[in-house]
């Protein structure tokens, strides 16, 4: 056994990956139905890309409510059901694992998705960026405030949605708890400003993000429960780091530890923050040693960086991003050294199959 460390085998939980490439959550829109299903298209999508590890699939909103951006699909209609089986059919016949990475925008949303009606958020605070809505870009509004029993809706359609994902046949979810999204507006003191059991403390701040376990809980294994966050995000999405910031995910990551999660899904910071006070630039060497769980790392990483991390401890997985737009098929690339192709950030979030299925593998390149 000579392999490199990205393509040696990995268990998670109950479940064997071939390697330890993941393919990181990434939103396509080309969800363009009415329904928000996902198509053959998808299927087609993600069965390309099933040499990966693990894939976890774009943001799906978890409700309508959950929505922020156009012909993104969701998890919580039957349509959405039916859609989904088709992509986990297609990555399991190609011997492929995936989660569905479950998404509540927050205050990320407009009121164009919602009937004219405020998007909903732990405070009333506008992020003051931007929302993709139908009729283009638009400028957030400052939410309305979630009230309890939002609060409670809200965890019920994260458990409804874990229910469907198993239904159609996912190994597992990622609970969207990253980069400046509702969990992540709940965490930062700078977006909750609650004075109820949600806000005030750290502990009170994290707090729904453990019921959300513990709800999904009741419906799925929790060894088939993963989650994302990005301890360092700053003037993205709305975030702002304070001195609280780190302590929250330093309460956070510590407490994860009294679960048997699938694994905890960690973001190295998306821009330079050397500047920025409050930040920990270094975000595996700070959570490896916390975290006692299976620990999946991203941002920015290449080739060579994932293999020293795996090798040096920092991580056990690295989940590449835009690298997987444009090579369908990294694993066998990384295994035979053979160059990336360029992703071409034009067609990310247009429809149809320009820029999504039609990357070629490096063989059909050769050719
Ligand atoms: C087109 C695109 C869509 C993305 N959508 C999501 C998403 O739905 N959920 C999420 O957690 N992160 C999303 N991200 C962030 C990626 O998962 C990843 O963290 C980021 O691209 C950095 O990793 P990379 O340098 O390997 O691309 C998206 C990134 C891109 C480029």
């Amino acid at each position: 056994m000579n392999k490199q460390p990205l393509l040696q085998a990995l268990t998670l939980g109950d479940l064997e990956l071939k390697n330890r490439v993941v393919m990181a959550p990434m939103t396509r829109n080309r969800a363009d139905n009415p329904e928000n299903a996902p198509t053959d298209l998808h299927a087609e999508y993600y069965r390309q890309r099933a040499s990966a590890g693990l894939i976890i699939t774009e943001g799906s909103q978890i409700s309508k409510r959950a929505v922020g951006y156009i012909f993104t699909p969701g998890i919580y209609s039957e349509a959405q059901v039916e859609g989904w089986k088709k992509v986990t059919q297609a990555v399991h016949d190609e011997g492929g694992k995936i989660f569905i990475q479950l998404w509540h925008v927050g205050r990320i949303s407009h009121p164009d998705f919602h009937g004219g009606d405020l998007p909903h958020a732990p405070s009333a605070i506008n992020p003051n960026a931007k929302s993709y809505t139908p009729k283009g870009f638009k400028e957030t509004v400052t939410p309305k405030e979630m009230t309890l029993e939002d609060i409670q809706q809200t965890i019920l359609d994260f458990r409804n949605a874990a229910k469907n994902a198993w239904a159609a046949g996912f190994d597992g979810v990622e609970i969207h708890s990253s980069n400046g999204y509702l969990l992540h507006q709940f965490f930062s003191r700078t977006s909750n400003v609650r004075t109820d059991a949600y806000g005030g403390s750290i502990e009170n701040r994290a707090k729904i993000l453990f019921e959300i376990i513990d709800a999904i809980k009741q419906e799925i294994p929790e060894n088939r429960i993963g989650l994302r966050l990005n301890p360092s995000l700053h003037g993205i999405f709305g975030m702002t780091m304070d001195e609280e910031s780190i302590p929250t995910f330093d309460y956070i990551i510590e407490k994860l530890n009294e679960y048997d999660l699938a694994y905890l899904h960690l973001s190295e910071p998306f821009n330079d923050v050397s500047e920025v006070p409050f930040v920990e630039p270094e975000i595996a060497k700070r959570y490896r040693p916390v975290y006692k769980g299976t620990l999946i790392i991203n941002a920015n990483f290449d080739q060579e960086e994932g293999n020293r991390y795996i090798l040096e401890g920092l991580a056990d997985a690295v989940a590449y991003g835009k690298p997987y737009i444009s090579n369908p098929d990294l694993v066998e690339r990384f295994e035979a050294g053979a160059e990336l192709a360029e992703w071409d950030q034009d067609t990310f979030y247009t429809q149809g199959e320009k820029g999504y299925t039609d990357y070629p593998t490096y063989q059909e390149e050769k050719v």
